[in-house]
């Protein structure tokens, strides 16, 4: 099948793909043969871009033809999956889910795409904030954290949203969060004391490195951290020079849940993402704050 491109998702774990992959992690024990398979960097979505071959991302496009033997797609289908960075590319069907066509198609790559995948489900199933939580969320200005935060405000929590720039604190708090600070001039620590004394029920980690150690000690009995990225440290993944988290006790000690999750593998459930985050869209609970630069520097 042949597609034409509208827009790419240029996602900042494609910068783990920039890099070779990282030796195997070192331990004490030289001896050890234990196998470091489930590095993330041996799953195909993490494996380095190869030579001389285009990037590729999450995509959304339109479909140009279809061989005989393609089932279920037809010229001028809206359709989004994983694609080279190329105008036009040869591709396979069952790599690719149709899209509505009622919306720009920025939205799938935002909101309604990858951003909301990354966004919607993992917040409600691993982070579950509820009614008069505090929630702590690094890389808040970001595509992912700018939605997270709406979302729990949304749900009734109290938002408290780090940032590199005063710019992007303004923003935030535009966006509804109770309280923004710029990391750059005020520490994680300091940002804790005065906004979450009592603590923090749920961390959206985007950052990974020390503002993940930060909050470990901050963390209230039975709190969640939902593991979404790790964006201080993917250049040096898998290396010496990678941040070494100290206060993984804390886990243990506070009872907490720690999870990770990819994306894709809520990508079947796109239907209920489209009806859930479309509702809080039209209700003008969530806004997407990718558009506006889409539409300004991307979208072809
Ligand atoms: N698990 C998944 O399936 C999944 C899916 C999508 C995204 N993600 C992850 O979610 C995170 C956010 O993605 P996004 O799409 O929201 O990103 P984004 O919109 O591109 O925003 C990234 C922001 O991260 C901050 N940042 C960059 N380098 C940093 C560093 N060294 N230390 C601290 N902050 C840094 C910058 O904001 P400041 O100026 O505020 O520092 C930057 O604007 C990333 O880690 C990404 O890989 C995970």
């Amino acid at each position: 099948m042949h597609t034409c491109t509208h827009g790419w998702l240029q996602d900042p774990y494609l910068r783990i793909k920039l890099y070779p992959p990282p030796p195997s992690a070192k331990t004490d024990n030289d001896n050890d043969t234990t196998s470091n398979d489930a590095d993330d960097s041996s799953t195909d979505e993490f494996a380095p871009f190869k030579l001389d071959e285009p990037l590729s991302s999450m995509f959304v496009g339109e479909v140009v033809s279809t061989g005989s033997d393609v089932q279920g797609f037809s010229p001028g289908d809206r359709v989004n999956g994983v694609a080279p960075w190329a105008a036009f590319a040869a591709l396979q069907g069952n790599s690719l889910q149709k899209i509505p066509s009622d919306l720009p198609p920025s939205a799938y790559l935002n909101v309604l795409g990858l951003i909301g995948l990354s966004t919607y489900f993992p917040l409600v199933e691993i982070g579950q904030p509820k009614e008069g939580e505090t929630v702590f969320i690094s890389g808040a200005a970001g595509a992912v954290g700018s939605l997270v935060g709406q979302l729990c405000k949304a749900f009734g929590c109290t938002v408290i949203g780090s940032t590199g720039s005063d710019n992007k604190v303004e923003v935030l708090k535009e966006l509804g969060f109770d309280h923004a600070f710029n990391y750059k001039r005020k520490t994680v620590g300091e940002a804790l004391e005065e906004w979450a004394e009592g603590g923090v029920d749920v961390y959206w980690d985007n950052v990974g490195g020390e503002t993940l150690d930060t909050l470990l000690t901050k963390m209230k009995r039975n709190g969640r951290i939902v593991a979404c990225g790790s964006i201080s440290q993917y250049h040096v993944l898998g290396t010496e020079r990678a941040y070494g988290v100290k206060n993984y006790f804390k886990v243990v000690a506070g009872c907490l849940k720690w999870q990770g999750f990819l994306a894709t593998d809520y990508v079947e459930r796109a239907g209920e993402l489209f009806a859930k985050l479309g509702k809080l869209m039209e209700d003008g609970k969530v806004r997407s704050l990718r558009d506006e630069c889409f539409h300004n520097h991307m979208y072809m």
